[in-house]
């Protein structure tokens, strides 16, 4: 299985902090942020790993990562022109990802659980992984019953659970088929929540619940959180 990070996007709501260096470089706790999405790759057992990223600051991400030797896994690098939203960026990757499936990560997410069994047993469809959390609103909402899951909301004003759908996803070669039928979203992006319920509509679409801590680190309050998360595991 082929591994992405996806790390685009503009970062706006971390300005200033993002004025002169990529979201993705900001230090979370003791690393800089793209190590904890790489980090759970490699848990994974994945070796052959995709960064997108935007035009700004691309080199610095090739300064920091290099071939990904230090890590023991071969990285290849990608350019998202604009921020066009998640699955736009995922796009990017068909042809390295070259009908195999992928698991797909936010170069914002710092994830404690290791989901190397859900990749290796991955077989055909998507699987999501879900946290309950104080704060839904802030992320796509999933709405399930047992095990079968209804839909998912992106940023619903009146969530209909607490469970959000993390920045982790593990898609079949079929992921990019739908990413060609999306249309843009109210605020102008091709949304990962839309290849989602495409997913669920067809019944192709597995969950699973995280156990450990989980956080996204675009905002002030969610960077600290994951700082503090991070080093909660520490002993210092
Ligand atoms: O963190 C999990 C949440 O991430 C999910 O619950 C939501 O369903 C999903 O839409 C996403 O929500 P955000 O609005 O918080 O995503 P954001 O725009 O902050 O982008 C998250 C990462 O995705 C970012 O660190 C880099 C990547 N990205 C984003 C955009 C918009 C790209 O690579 N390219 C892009 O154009």
């Amino acid at each position: 299985m082929k591994g992405i990070i996806l790390a685009g996007g503009t970062g706006s709501r971390l300005y200033p902090l993002t004025k002169v260096t990529n979201k993705h470089l900001l230090p979370v706790y003791d690393k800089p942020m793209i190590y904890y999405p790489l980090q759970t790759l490699v848990d994974a057992g994945i070796t052959e790993i995709m960064i997108v990223s935007g035009r700004g600051h691309a080199g610095h991400f090739l300064e920091l990562l290099g071939s990904g030797a230090d890590f023991g896994v071969h990285l290849t690098y990608e350019i998202q022109e604009k921020a066009g939203g998640i699955a736009q960026a995922l796009g990017l990757a068909e042809d390295f990802v070259d009908n195999e499936p992928v698991s797909v990560i936010l170069g914002d997410n710092v994830f404690q659980d290791n989901v190397r069994t859900a990749a290796e047993t991955f077989k055909e469809g998507a699987r999501i992984f879900l946290k309950e959390v104080p704060d839904a609103k802030r992320f796509g909402v999933a709405e399930i019953k047992g095990k079968k899951i209804f839909s998912i909301e992106e940023k619903p004003a009146k969530p209909k659970s607490n469970l959000a759908v993390t920045g982790l996803y593990i898609y079949d070669a079929g992921v990019f088929e739908i990413i060609r039928t999306l249309k843009p979203s109210g605020r102008g992006e091709l949304e990962i929540t839309d290849v989602n319920n495409e997913y669920i509509r067809i019944e192709k679409m597995d969950f699973s619940m995280l156990h450990g801590y989980w956080s996204d680190a675009g905002t002030f309050e969610s960077l600290f959180r994951a700082s503090e998360l991070v080093r909660s595991t520490k002993s210092i």
